[in-house]
């Protein structure tokens, strides 16, 4: 089982949507997909009510029981646990810091949210957990090129040590047309561009969480069975 943390300490960034999004992708991949919801504002939960098709589960959860969860969800060959969490530093932050295989961290292109996001960094890296930003309601390209603050922002991520996600998701209505009907975009809309850029991510993000085994390259491990054996 693996599990994806989505993080940031600003509200609003698009922590729930992306993680909503992810774990829909995750569904129709075939993975068995739990949503956490760490969040008291319980969106997540909210948006499981308004769904009417088969999909992602979404149970309410605290940090402090993500343990004794993870060990449920497990036995119940769950293959991927998202966790939503609120936007704080706090302790039930920290439980999903901890049992995360990967977070992703969501940011929008803005001083705020940059701001508060090196704080979050520091939770991830201090754990010595793996980190993946993600831009999130970036504008739209003005002639061709990318707006001055999203190119400013990218700098500024750069520096904090952690790497960006390949793809940004800009600013779509779609996104928020398909969470109010309890869908993702790439189910309303499988053609849009919301669903081209959420596809995207969510290769790199299964990528990250199930990397493809090397083959023709014996592993660490492999090797030294090897020398064990001709040993013996
Ligand atoms: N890429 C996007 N384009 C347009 N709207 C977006 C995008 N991402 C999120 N939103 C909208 O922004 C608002 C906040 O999103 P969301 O609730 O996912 O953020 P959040 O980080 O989970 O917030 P909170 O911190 O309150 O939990 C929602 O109205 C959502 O529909
Ligand atoms: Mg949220």
């Amino acid at each position: 089982m693996r599990t994806l943390a989505v993080l940031s300490r600003k509200g609003g960034t698009g922590k729930t949507t992306i993680g909503l999004h992810l774990a829909v992708s995750a569904f129709h991949a075939g993975h068995r997909t739990l949503v956490c919801d760490l969040d008291p504002q319980r969106s997540a939960l909210d948006w499981r009510r308004e769904r009417q098709i088969a999909g992602p589960d979404v149970i309410e959860a605290k940090g402090g029981a993500l343990f004794p969860l993870r060990q449920n969800a497990e036995r119940s060959s769950v293959d991927l646990m998202v966790l939503d969490t609120r936007p704080a530093s706090d302790a039930d932050t920290s439980e999903a810091v901890r049992w995360a295989d990967l977070c992703l961290i969501v940011v929008r292109p803005c001083f705020f949210d940059l701001k508060a996001i090196v704080r979050t960094v520091e939770q991830v890296t201090n754990m010595n957990q793996r980190g993946l930003f993600v831009l999130n309601q970036a504008p739209a390209r003005r002639n061709g090129e990318e707006p001055r603050q999203i190119r400013d922002t990218v700098m500024a991520l750069e520096e904090l040590g952690l790497p960006i996600a390949s793809t940004g998701l800009r600013y779509r209505a779609a996104y928020q047309t398909a969470v109010r009907q309890g869908l993702a975009a790439q189910e309303a809309d499988p053609d849009s561009l919301a669903a081209f850029e959420m596809n995207t991510l969510w290769r790199q993000v299964s990528r990250e969480l199930w990397p493809p085994v090397q083959k023709g390259r014996p592993t660490e491990a492999a090797k030294a069975a090897v020398r064990e054996l001709t040993a013996a």
